[in-house]
């Protein structure tokens, strides 16, 4: 079977013991080369100056199998991205669109972080950590955890991934097997049902109500469970709707919870301090009994800026982060060096992220306000605003045609007012989209006109 190595300029083709032949990739002919040395296929090998005759290389245009696995066809294609997509080639054509569709902040890790990173770097701090994350990382975590959640973890129970994204797919792989349902209530983050299918496991979707704050109802959960209910996800607070559970919610979700001995509870509480009074933030595993089976997952790309660091971690019960420490030390090993100097200084920032992150809070809850008042919408956290825009399906612009459901009225908002907005159905409520106010005061003001705007030009369709 014919291989082949690139070895400086040239590509070489060779079967086990008998050169096929060989070409540079920059000549646009075939031009032979005629000195070569080898590597180690081709022991006590070597070569006189060479003429040779022009050999075709051995790599025939054959038939490839371009089918893909099962569970990659499960997979639905992100719709975020999709829009995201779609506003960028209208920026790359000139169309001055507002982008809010990002799930990320708008401001600069601050300097304290970045100056963190920048010193490690400088002092070579550039070499792999244990899989786990670095002992110094993981204590400070256990320290947070501690002071601003109630719970208790030793660095044993922490494992530290290339962002949260990872912890939540390593604790799905890792508890799930084959036929097993994760319980997601919806609206939910794009990415939990599709992390379920990729373990072979089933998603389960239970729907809330934005007459119920998008909050999961405990007797809805638990018409649901079953032998099969291994995993409920909560996301607190919510992309995409905002939602902040109160500790009394979540109480009684615990005691639904406790009468099922299979069923874990991933709590995703990577917005925990982008919150505005008078909610307040409960970690899961705090209340009574929950410890032992809940997998609590954060991180550091929302609350610290640092979505391009790729940081974030598991705490929970040693068996489990051990199982989930074994699938990342043979997919990632552990995350950047570089990152773990920098979250140790952001964890040292003081309690909730200090000033820095007080500062930006305060800048997502006067945009929030703004929306607020703009299009109505409720008390919560994130910086999200996931709105009910159903009354204007049915309706049709010139021009454009008709709007059907919220992947078009999303279409028609990016066409007419060049506004980038995320369609709910993307998070599994259609009636809705998701407005991400991560962008300037005078940005999101101008963006609420733009969609007011094009609003006023949409007409209900007459049945013909
Ligand atoms: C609810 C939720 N969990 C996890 C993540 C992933 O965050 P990370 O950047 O740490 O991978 C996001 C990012 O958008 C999110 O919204």
């Amino acid at each position: 079977m014919a291989n082949s190595a690139l070895r400086g300029s040239a590509i070489i083709y060779h079967s086990r013991h008998q050169l096929v032949g060989v070409r540079s990739p920059s000549s646009d002919s075939d031009t032979f080369l005629k000195s070569l040395s080898f590597p180690s296929p081709l022991p006590n090998f070597s070569l006189k100056p060479l003429q040779m005759k022009r050999i075709t290389p051995v790599v025939r245009a054959m038939e490839v199998d371009i089918s893909l696995s099962p569970r990659v066809n499960s997979v639905k294609p992100s719709k975020t991205v999709a829009i995201s997509d779609q506003a960028t080639a209208l920026v790359q054509a000139g169309v001055p669109v507002i982008r809010l569709a990002a799930g990320e902040p708008d401001f600069d890790t601050p300097t304290v972080i970045a100056e963190a990173g920048m010193n490690a770097i400088r002092e070579g701090y550039t070499r792999y950590t244990p899989n786990a994350g670095t002992l110094e990382l993981r204590s400070a975590i256990c320290d947070k955890l501690k002071e601003e959640n109630g719970i208790s973890y030793t660095p044993d129970q922490i494992l530290v991934s290339n962002g949260a994204k990872q912890s939540v797919l390593q604790a799905v792989l890792a508890v799930c097997s084959p036929g097993d349902e994760v319980i997601i209530p919806g609206p939910f983050y794009v990415s939990y049902p599709e992390m379920a299918r990729l373990a072979d496991a089933t998603p389960v979707i239970l729907p809330t109500h934005i007459s119920e704050d998008f909050l999961l109802d405990p007797k809805l959960l638990e018409s649901k469970l079953s032998d099969k209910s291994r995993l409920l996800i909560i996301c607190n607070p919510s992309n995409p709707t905002g939602s902040v559970y109160p500790r009394k919610l979540l109480e009684q979700i615990a005691q639904v919870v406790a009468k099922h001995p299979r069923l874990l509870v991933l709590s995703d509480e990577i917005y925990e301090h982008i919150i505005y009074a008078p909610a307040t933030h409960t970690s899961f595993a705090s209340l009574p009994g929950m410890w032992e089976r809940t997998l609590t997952v954060n991180g550091f790309s929302k609350t610290f800026a640092m979505t391009g660091w790729r940081l974030g971690y598991l705490a929970g019960p040693k068996h489990f982060v051990v199982a989930c420490g074994k699938i990342q030390s043979q997919a990632t090993s552990g995350a950047s060096s570089i990152s773990q100097k920098a979250a140790v200084a952001a964890l040292g920032m003081g309690y909730a992220g200090g000033v820095a992150v007080a500062t930006m809070v305060k800048a997502f809850k006067e945009r929030r306000d703004y929306l607020v008042q703009t299009f109505g919408e409720l008390e919560g956290g994130a910086f999200y605003i996931f709105l009910d825009f159903s009354s204007y399906y049915g309706t049709e612009a010139e021009g454009f045609g008709m709007i059907k459901d919220s992947e078009s009225l999303c279409r028609y908002l990016l066409d007419k007012g060049q506004v980038a907005v995320v369609p709910g159905d993307a998070f599994g409520d259609d009636t809705c989209i998701r407005i991400s106010y991560a962008a300037s005061l005078s940005t999101i003001q101008a963006a609420a006109d733009s969609i007011k705007n094009a609003l006023l030009y949409l007409r209900r369709a007459v049945p013909v």
